[in-house]
């Protein structure tokens, strides 16, 4: 066996999925969930234990456990090869036939950053780190906390980063292209991050992608600096913080979204775990679908300033064209999430979240600040100003009383929006995309994951369906043939082989048989498959029969009585057989 058939049979598909996404059982080897790969509010997305395969019924997506990480780490087949493996303490071997130019550029490039994180806490915690840790005591970081979240101190010199990847003998295209030093005019190199406390950025792996650096010095222009996109790094996918909360997302049922890495530190060390940072840029689908994954609830938490008004407006459309369900938090004082659970405590900030409004009262309240409130005119403009928000919700009752609830907020009357909005929402259906798929009988059904699963069933029945013309009648004869065809050539007969060799038609028509709702992943039993074949003889004997009395009809008809009697005695044979 290969070592990628070795991998793929010690890893269970079920439990590699549910890292990245909540599946719920719905049949004996059966898992269905929210699609990772496309927008849904019904799950369509199939994972099938017994043939280790997943498919969603929504986008299409399909593969095998390597197919998934690959898209949904969106790296390699080498990688996500060498990424399983690492998982689950499986030696890969040394042999590199599976790398490209690419896949051994990000190696280096993951490999130099896991070496300057810990370059950057080594300086944190030796001599040249005084002043950063002093910093960090003020800000109330605890030792144990910088070290959780792996903060680092990266030197005045600004040829540290440089040095230390010299001695490791990275090439000066690696070492361009980690983000990390920057290239002069001479070619020579000099560190980007110089006399700054350094975050490392992970993705949702774990795997450090980048960095944040704060400026120690109050007189640099940028507070922040952040690593360029990279290879590995690109922004708008990442959250910050997401490889250690998805845990705590997933338990608490909701994220709590917040702008900084302080934010994230102190509110996450204040024993709420489910919280994460975009990272100073504008929220992204990308980065709404990977929350998703974890929790459709999402409590936004942004500083109280008005860069932080903004872009919590911006985000809440964000969220609500993705079909997530949010609250928006305002803490009192002006305080940021930092701030308020270290001036106020964790059970303060902990009540602040769990009563956290829905996002509409939040736009309400601000249109109240941008419109006169005295006037009818003012509150219908107010009511005007939030109806777009509204109206991104895809729940047609909850729409209508949202609705209701904000005209009464504001004081406004909310009978016209309402008949506008009853003509507007019955246009407005949820749009699934549905494959028609062509009916498969139940024989089909059983006999194909019978020969996908069951060696014995294979050799028992096989031989016999090869020969049988009822075959060619099956909405699924194709996938039969191919079945025969892989049989023959001696190759194993998987799901994710057989599923290979079929146009996009069959594929879908192979999941729908094999791993869709109405099989639900029972397992059957050859003494089934032994009453399909059964099934399948006597109704080709059925149409043989009538075949041959139709025949023997018009024989008769046409005064041909020797044919006549010649096939009649066909008939009796075929009846005593
Ligand atoms: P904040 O200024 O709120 O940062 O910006 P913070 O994490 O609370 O930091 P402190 O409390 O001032 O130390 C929010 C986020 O915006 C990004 C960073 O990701 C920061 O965490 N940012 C901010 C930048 O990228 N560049 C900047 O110059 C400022
Ligand atoms: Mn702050």
């Amino acid at each position: 066996m290969d070592f990628v058939e070795q991998l793929k049979s010690s890893v269970d598909i079920v439990q590699v999925i549910q890292e990245y996404v909540p599946l719920r059982k719905a049949g004996p080897s059966r898992y269905t969930g929210l699609c990772p790969f496309h927008n849904e509010k019904t799950p369509s997305f199939s994972v099938h234990a017994g043939h280790q395969f997943y498919k969603c019924f929504g986008c299409g997506a399909a593969g095998d456990v390597l197919k998934f990480v690959m898209e949904i780490e969106r790296v390699s087949f080498y990688e996500a090869l060498k990424l399983l493996a690492e998982r689950h303490g499986i030696p890969m071997p040394k042999r590199s036939e599976y790398s490209d130019p690419e896949t051994k550029l990000r190696a280096a490039l993951y490999q130099i950053h896991e070496l300057a994180e810990q370059a950057f806490r080594a300086n944190l915690e030796g001599a040249a780190g005084t002043e950063a840790r002093a910093y960090l005591q003020r800000r109330g970081v605890a030792p144990p906390t910088a070290a959780e979240f792996a903060i680092g101190y990266a030197e005045r010199s600004g040829r540290s980063v440089v040095r230390l990847l010299e001695k490791h003998n990275f090439t000066a295209e690696q070492m361009e292209k980690s983000g990390l030093v920057l290239k002069r005019e001479d070619g020579s190199f000099y560190d980007r991050f110089r006399h700054r406390l350094m975050f490392p950025i992970h993705n949702e792996s774990g795997k450090i992608i980048g960095f944040g650096g704060r400026a120690l010095d109050p007189g640099e222009q940028a507070k922040y600096l952040n690593s360029p996109e990279t290879e590995i790094y690109r922004k708008s996918y990442v959250l910050y913080n997401l490889h250690r909360a998805k845990q705590g997302v997933r338990q608490a049922d909701r994220v709590v979204l917040v702008e900084g890495y302080m934010d994230v530190i102190g509110v996450y060390s204040s024993g709420v775990r489910e919280v994460v940072a975009s990272c100073g840029t504008a929220l992204t689908p990308h980065q709404v679908q990977a929350l998703k994954r974890h929790s459709t609830k999402i409590v936004v938490n942004f500083d109280p300033d008005t860069a932080g008004a903004n872009a919590t407006e911006r985000s809440i459309n964000m969220l609500l064209d993705d079909g997530m369900h949010v609250r928006v938090v305002e803490l009192d004082g002006g305080l940021d999430p930092d701030e308020y659970c270290k001036q106020r405590g964790a059970e303060a900030y902990v009540a602040k979240l769990n009563t956290a409004k829905n996002y509409f009262y939040w736009l309400a309240d601000r249109a109240r600040g941008k419109f006169d409130m005295r006037t009818a005119e003012g509150r219908v403009a107010a009511f005007q100003f939030l109806l777009p928000a509204i109206q991104r919700l895809s729940d047609k009752l909850e729409r209508l009383a949202v609705v209701n609830d904000v005209a009464g907020y504001l004081g406004v009357d909310a009978g016209p929006v309402l008949e506008s909005f009853r003509k507007t929402a019955t246009e407005r259906r949820e749009k699934t995309i549905q494959h028609a798929a062509e009916p498969v009988r139940p024989v089909e059904r059983i006999l194909l994951n019978l020969l996908l699963i069951n060696a014995e069933a294979r050799s028992h029945l096989l031989p016999h369906l090869k020969r049988m013309p009822a075959v060619n009648q099956f909405a699924t004869h194709r996938i039969f043939e191919a079945l025969f065809t892989l049989d023959e050539s001696g190759s194993r007969l998987v799901f994710g082989d057989l599923d290979a060799r079929l146009e996009e038609n069959d594929r879908v028509l192979l999941a729908s048989a094999v791993l869709a709702d109405e099989t639900d992943g029972e397992v059957f039993s050859l003494e089934q498959g032994e009453a399909c074949m059964r099934a399948l003889e006597s109704t080709q004997r059925d149409s043989e029969r009538a075949a041959l009395k139709a025949q023997v009809r018009a024989a008769e008809r046409d005064g041909n009585l020797i044919e006549a009697l010649r096939l009649s005695a066909e008939l009796s044979r075929i009846d005593r057989s």
